[in-house]
């Protein structure tokens, strides 16, 4: 009695250790969400960080579009979320992106660049060799619908001609 309780209790540790290191996966995905004020699709000094702003996020097999993973979150007071995703998803590509802004005049969903993208792909496996269960996406931005004056003068500090296009010299 007492020798197959204790070989019990031996299993369960066993099972528990195996599991917190290989059974169970848990990832944050955390991002930010701007109104992109000059229209320009990346973070500017004028660039203003959005709370109340819906993204999602989607996870699919690659190969047949089948979607297995979708989950809506709203950022906080400074623009920011936290998605927690349940499990390994190696085999999936998974992105966020934007579904829904609070304002009015800034709630554009749109490249206006042909190689940007809206969406922001993340990793969630630890088989890439990334320890931490923190994944950051990189930030998105709803389009103003009127860019700000002073955007040309940003650009041009930015070394981008006024209109935000990139210099030849
Ligand atoms: C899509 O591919 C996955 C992985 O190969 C498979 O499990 C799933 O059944 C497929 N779905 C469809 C609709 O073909
Ligand atoms: C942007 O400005 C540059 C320099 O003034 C000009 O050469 C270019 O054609 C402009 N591009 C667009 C899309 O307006």
């Amino acid at each position: 009695m007492a020798k197959s309780t204790i070989m019990v209790i031996a299993a369960l540790c066993l099972m528990s250790v195996v599991g917190s290191a290989y059974g169970y996966d848990k990832f944050f995905v955390e991002g930010k969400v701007y109104c992109d004020t000059c229209r320009i699709q990346f973070l500017t000094s004028v660039s203003e960080f959005l709370p109340g702003a819906t993204v999602r996020l989607e996870c699919k097999v690659a190969a047949n579009e089948t979607i297995t993973y979708v989950k809506d979150v709203t950022t906080d007071a400074a623009g920011k979320y936290s998605i927690e995703v349940e499990g390994d998803h190696e085999e999936e590509l998974c992105e966020v992106f934007l579904i829904d802004s609070p304002r009015q005049d800034c709630n554009e969903i749109k490249s206006e660049v042909a190689n940007l993208e809206t969406a922001s792909r993340v990793s969630l496996t630890h088989k890439n060799g990334i320890v931490s269960a923190v994944r950051e996406a990189n930030p998105l931005g709803f389009l103003k619908a009127v860019p700000l004056a002073e955007c040309p003068q940003i650009f041009k500090e930015l070394g981008l001609n006024a209109n935000g296009t990139a210099s030849d010299s």
